[in-house]
């Protein structure tokens, strides 16, 4: 018999220690330690497989049924995937119950027998919910579409094994407890367990199930961290406050691209795709602003151009340094590339720097636009209406390659743009209609093309 060890995992960042700590080296946060039963050594049961040559494994076929929530089916790589664990995460109030139950609303309308388990409302609520978002509107949908309210696994095992859904939620996987296992629900061991228990039941009978999780008050997502490893799929549903703008990001899936984005509005009937972001984003853009240029950035297969606008207060300032929805380590990269190699002296200046509508965009190509626009408030000289850029900066003052540039140049000139800022060697003998392209070498350069 192998020896149990004990280890102590964090339910805040995963991190796992061989003895108890009041606070966690790995993210820093505070009694967020919990101890674990584990055995070592080998497993004393076999399913009796044997090793055989990967040309003869009959490969999955991925057997996949459309959500009928384009935005959706395309993060999840073409739709929900028979037997796959998708865990879906955010911070409260963000719209994940909402989505999820548009989904399976979608799901029951063609036919599909879905299950909605909640545990944070009552069975009730959610179906107020759902007549509010017309989800329960159709007969058909409303046949097909199964609720409970339930935090037991057991109970819950049993009626997926009972009802046999094709697709199921569980909202939330921090709300469900194993009567057999000891810990309040939320903590690590149940969180293991329920995800162990429905990624069982999910593989079994061929159910697609989605496990929506919370961020926890700092930030850090209990729940998601120590299960990311243990779904098929991890998906981030994010927006700001204040905004009605929302993205789902794929973060790992092992059935499609992790870098697809899905945008959808929230609206006082639920989540709307959008289809045409860029349009949306760059609706209330101010023309001829001293500070405002369009960039045309690609969020996984999809190009998206959005309006990046930078603030440079009085050089007498205290150096204040804020972004939202950029990334403010580039940022500090930037100025000084601005500083050292283009001479704009903006040392001690408060900068502000904001990717508008909402968004937030992590990518290099960011960077030149967060340059040039930069360089226009600092000169108080606005970019024409007309200009968009995209491209990664290097510390030279270099401007260098990104990926995807065709369809960042299609997409500016279908918005009507008229010229495009680029990094050298980005389709330079590509001609895309009506359009413009000035190939920049330098950040310099580009500030001069711009202004
Ligand atoms: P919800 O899906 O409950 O968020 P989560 O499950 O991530 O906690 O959405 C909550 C917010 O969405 C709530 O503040 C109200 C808003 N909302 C709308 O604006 N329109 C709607 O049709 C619905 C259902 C919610
Ligand atoms: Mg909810």
């Amino acid at each position: 018999m192998a020896k149990p060890t004990v280890t102590f995992v964090c339910n805040a960042c995963g991190a796992s220690f061989p003895q108890w700590l009041g606070r966690c080296t790995g993210c820093g946060a505070w009694e967020t330690l919990e101890e674990q039963k584990k055995t070592k050594g080998r497993p004393l049961s076999s399913n009796g497989a044997r090793p055989m040559p990967l040309d003869d494994v009959p490969a999955d076929a991925n057997d996949r049924t459309l959500t009928g929530i384009g935005e959706l089916d395309r993060v999840l790589g073409g739709g929900a995937v028979r037997g796959g664990v998708t865990l879906v995460g955010g911070d409260p109030g963000i719209g994940k119950s909402t989505l999820l139950l548009q989904a399976l609303a979608g799901l029951a309308a063609h036919g599909i027998k879905s299950l909605y388990v909640t545990g944070e409302e009552s069975a009730a609520q959610t179906a107020s919910r759902a007549k509010r978002l017309g989800a329960a509107g159709g007969v058909t949908s409303s046949q097909n579409l199964y609720v409970v309210c339930e935090t037991d696994l057991e109970a819950i095992d049993a009626a997926v094994a009972d009802l046999a859904p094709a697709a199921l939620v569980i909202d939330s996987v921090q709300m469900m407890r194993s009567p057999g296992i000891d810990g309040a629900a939320g903590t690590v061991t149940q969180l293991r367990e329920a995800c162990a228990r429905l990624s069982a039941r999910a593989k079994h009978d061929g159910v697609s199930t989605f496990l929506v999780g919370h961020v926890t008050k700092d930030g850090m997502l209990a729940g998601p961290k120590v299960l990311e490893h243990m779904v098929d799929a991890v998906l981030w549903f994010e927006g700001e406050r204040g905004h009605a703008l929302r993205t789902l990001r794929a973060h790992k899936n092992r059935f499609g691209s992790a870098t697809e984005v899905g945008v959808f509005e929230m609206t006082s009937s639920g989540l709307r795709e959008v289809k045409n972001p860029s349009a949306l984003l760059l609706a209330e853009r101010p023309l001829n602003a001293p500070g405002s240029i369009v960039a045309a950035t690609s969020e996984g297969s999809r190009p998206l151009l959005v309006e990046v606008q930078a603030l440079v207060g009085s050089s007498q300032g205290s150096g204040r340094r804020a972004t939202s929805g950029a990334d403010g380590a580039r940022l500090a990269m930037i100025l000084a590339v601005l500083e050292r190699k283009v001479g704009l002296s903006i040392g001690m200046a408060d900068v502000f720097v904001n990717v508008a509508g909402g968004v937030r965009i992590d990518e290099p190509a960011l960077d030149l636009p967060v340059a040039i626009a930069l360089a226009s408030s600092f000169r108080n000289r606005p970019v024409h209406a007309e200009i968009a850029c995209f491209g990664e900066v290097g510390l030279a003052g270099e401007v260098r390659r990104v990926s995807r540039s065709l369809g960042r140049l299609t997409e500016a000139a279908a918005l009507g743009f008229r010229k495009v800022i680029a990094p050298p060697g980005a389709n330079e003998d590509t001609e895309v209609k009506g359009l413009e392209i000035v190939f920049a070498r330098s950040v310099e350069e580009a500030i001069e093309a711009a202004l």
